[in-house]
C-alpha cells in the first residue's frame, strides 16, 4: 500500500492517461464492433430487408463455409458426366439456397459488414434511377482489402475524384488509340500459337488453355497499359501476379474483426511487393515523362494518358491507374476467353459459323482494326458467354445516402451486392433456354431477348460501367480470330467442370483441352 502512495506524480498521471486511452479505444471499438452493426440489422429490418441470421464476429461466412461443399457436392453428383451451365449453385450455393428462402432482394452479412443482396433487375433499376455514378460509393471494407491492387484508381475511386479520373482516363480508350494496341495483341498471341505448333509437333496436344490464356492476356494488358519492354517492365508483371496471389489468399474473412492480424503473414508480402510495384513503376513513369518531352510516341494507356492529362494526375495516381487497368482488365478477358475455349470446344458447329464469318470479313490478310466490328456472330458467342459465365460475378455499391426502392429505404453506408450470375440464369427473365449455349439470341438484340435490361450486365451498369469494355472485345475478336484461323479445339477427357467464385468465375481443375492444327 505504502508502495502505491509512494508513486510519483508522473507515473499517477501517466497510468491515468494510459487508462482514459485504453478505455476509449475500447469504446471505439464495441461501436464499431457491436453497437453500429446491431443498428444497421435494426433499421434493415425495420425497412423489410430480411435474411439468413448471422452470428457474432463472422456474420454469415460460417454458413457460407459449410454449405459450400455440402451443396456443391449435392449439384455435381447430379451432372458429373454433363457439362451443365445452370451454375448459380455450384459456383455460388449459398445464395442460391438463400434465394429460395428469402426472395431475390435480402441481407446477409459478411463479418460485421451488411450487404442487401441484389438479384432482381426491376428492384437494381429503380435503386439506381436518379444516383449517379459520382454518387455511388464502393463498399470501404474492399477498398481497404485491395488498397495494394487498386489504390485510388478508377475501380474504387469515388465523388468528384472520380469524375476527375473518368473525364481524363475515358480518351485513353478511344477508337484511335485502341487501333493503335492491334500490333501488340497480334504479337503475344502469335508467339502463343507458335509456341502451341511446337508443343502439337513434339506430339503433346493437350494444353491447360486457362493457364495459356492468363499468361497471354496478362501479357497484352502489361504492354497496353504500360507496355512491358525492360527489366522493370518484366518485374512490374511477375510482382502484380505474385500479390494478387498473396492477396486472394488473404482474402477469407474480409469484414471480419481484426481478420487482417489472422492473415498477417500474407498482407505483409502482399503491401511489401506493391510498394516494389509503385517503385517501379515510378521508374517507367518517370522514363516515360522524359521520352514524351523528347517527342517520342508510345502506344500504351500510360503513354496515353501522360499525353491527355498534362501533369493533372500526381505520380500516384498515375501508378495506381496502371495497376487498376491490369488488375481490372486482365483475368477478366482471360476468363472470358477460357470460358469461350470451354464453349467452342463443345460446340465445333459454332467453331465452323466462327472460321467461315472469319474468312469472310477478315480473309487471309492481316487483322485491321476497323474490320473486328464485322464480326457479328463473334460478338453473339461473345456475349453468350459473358452470359453464362460472366468473369465479374458481382457488382458492389455503398449507398452514400438513403436510397428508395419502392417504399423501402437502403440506410446510408449500407453495402450492395448485385449477383450477376444469378440474373444471367434467371428463367423468368430468360426463358426455358436460359442454360442453354445459344449465340443466336443476341442477333439483333443487345440483351439477347432478357426481360428487363437490366438483367444483362457483364460490364455493370450506369455511369461506373467499365471503361475497358471495347479494348477487351477487341482483345477478344483478335486472339479468338488467330486461334480459330489456325486450330480446331475439342474438351480433353480430363476436363472437370467445376466453375468456381474466387473472386471472378474460374474453372476449378483448369481448362484441359486438346488442339489440333487445321
Ligand atoms: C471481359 C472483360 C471485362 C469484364 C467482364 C469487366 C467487367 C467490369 C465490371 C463488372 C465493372 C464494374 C462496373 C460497375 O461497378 O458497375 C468494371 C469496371 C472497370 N473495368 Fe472492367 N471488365 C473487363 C475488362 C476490362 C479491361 C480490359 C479494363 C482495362 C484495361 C477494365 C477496366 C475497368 C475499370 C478501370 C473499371 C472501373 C470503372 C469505373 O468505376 O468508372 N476492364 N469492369
Amino acid at each position: 500500500m505504502d508502495l502505491f502512495l509512494d508513486v510519483s506524480p508522473f507515473w499517477y498521471m501517466f497510468f491515468n492517461v494510459f487508462v482514459v486511452v485504453l478505455s476509449l479505444m475500447f469504446l471505439k471499438l464495441f461501436l464499431r464492433c457491436w453497437i453500429l452493426p446491431v443498428r444497421a440489422q435494426k433499421k434493415l429490418g425495420e425497412n423489410g430487408f430480411s435474411g439468413p441470421p448471422p452470428s457474432f464476429p463472422l456474420g454469415n461466412l460460417n454458413d457460407m463455409k459449410k454449405l459450400k461443399p455440402a451443396l456443391v457436392m449435392e449439384e455435381t453428383s447430379k451432372s458429373s458426366t454433363i457439362i451443365n451451365h445452370a451454375i448459380h449453385s455450384i459456383a455460388l450455393p449459398h445464395f442460391a439456397l438463400w434465394q429460395q428462402q428469402y426472395g431475390k432482394v435480402f441481407v446477409y452479412w459478411l463479418g460485421i459488414e451488411p450487404f442487401v443482396y441484389v438479384a432482381d433487375p426491376e428492384f437494381l433499376s429503380v435503386m439506381s434511377k436518379g444516383v449517379l455514378g459520382k454518387s455511388w460509393g464502393k463498399p470501404n471494407v474492399f477498398k481497404k482489402d485491395r488498397e495494394p491492387m487498386f489504390g485510388t484508381g478508377l475501380l474504387m475511386v469515388e465523388g468528384d475524384d472520380w469524375t476527375r479520373h473518368r473525364h481524363i482516363i475515358t480518351p485513353a480508350f478511344g477508337h484511335v488509340n485502341l487501333k493503335a494496341m492491334k500490333s501488340m495483341m497480334v504479337e503475344s498471341t502469335n508467339n502463343m500459337l507458335d509456341r502451341w505448333a511446337m508443343q502439337i509437333n513434339s506430339g503433346n496436344p493437350e494444353f491447360d488453355m486457362e493457364n495459356e490464356i492468363i499468361g497471354t492476356a496478362g501479357e497484352i494488358i502489361a504492354k497496353t497499359s504500360f507496355g512491358v519492354k525492360g527489366e522493370n517492365g518484366t518485374q512490374v508483371l511477375k510482382n502484380l501476379r505474385a500479390m494478387q496471389f498473396a492477396l486472394f489468399n488473404s482474402n477469407r474473412y474480409v469484414g471480419v474483426p481484426f481478420s487482417n492480424i489472422l492473415a498477417f503473414k500474407q498482407n505483409r508480402k502482399a503491401s511489401k511487393l506493391g510498394e516494389e510495384i509503385d517503385g517501379l513503376l515510378l521508374s517507367i513513369i518517370n522514363e516515360r515523362k522524359r521520352s514524351v518531352l523528347e517527342g517520342d510516341d508510345h502506344h500504351d494507356l500510360l503513354g496515353m494518358l501522360l499525353k491527355a492529362d498534362k501533369g493533372k494526375f500526381t505520380a500516384t495516381e498515375l501508378i495506381d491507374e496502371c495497376k487498376t487497368f491490369f488488375f481490372a482488365g486482365h483475368e477478366t478477358t482471360a476468363l472470358a476467353l477460357t470460358w469461350t475455349f470451354m464453349l467452342l470446344a463443345m460446340h465445333p458447329e459454332w467453331q465452323e459459323t466462327l472460321r467461315d464469318e472469319i474468312r469472310q470479313v477478315i480473309g487471309d490478310s492481316e487483322i485491321e482494326y476497323n474490320k473486328l466490328a464485322g464480326l457479328k456472330k463473334m460478338s453473339w458467342v461473345m456475349n453468350e458467354v459473358l452470359r453464362l459465365y460472366p468473369p465479374a460475378p458481382n457488382t458492389q455499391r455503398q449507398a452514400r445516402k438513403d436510397i428508395e426502392v419502392n417504399g423501402r429505404v437502403i440506410p446510408n453506408g449500407t453495402n450492395i451486392w448485385i449477383d450477376v450470375v444469378a440474373m444471367h440464369h434467371d428463367a423468368e427473365l430468360w426463358g426455358d433456354d436460359v442454360n442453354k449455349f445459344k449465340p443466336e439470341r443476341f442477333d439483333g438484340d443487345l440483351h439477347g431477348g432478357c426481360k428487363n435490361k437490366m438483367g444483362f450486365m457483364p460490364f455493370g451498369f450506369g455511369g461506373r460501367m467499365c471503361i475497358g469494355r471495347n479494348l477487351t472485345t477487341m482483345e477478344y475478336k483478335i486472339v479468338l480470330s488467330l486461334v480459330l484461323s489456325r486450330f480446331e479445339i475439342s474438351v480433353s477427357p480430363g476436363y472437370r467442370h467445376s466453375p468456381e467464385y474466387m473472386l471472378s468465375l474460374r474453372p476449378a481443375y483448369g481448362l484441359p483441352l486438346i488442339v489440333r492444327p487445321l
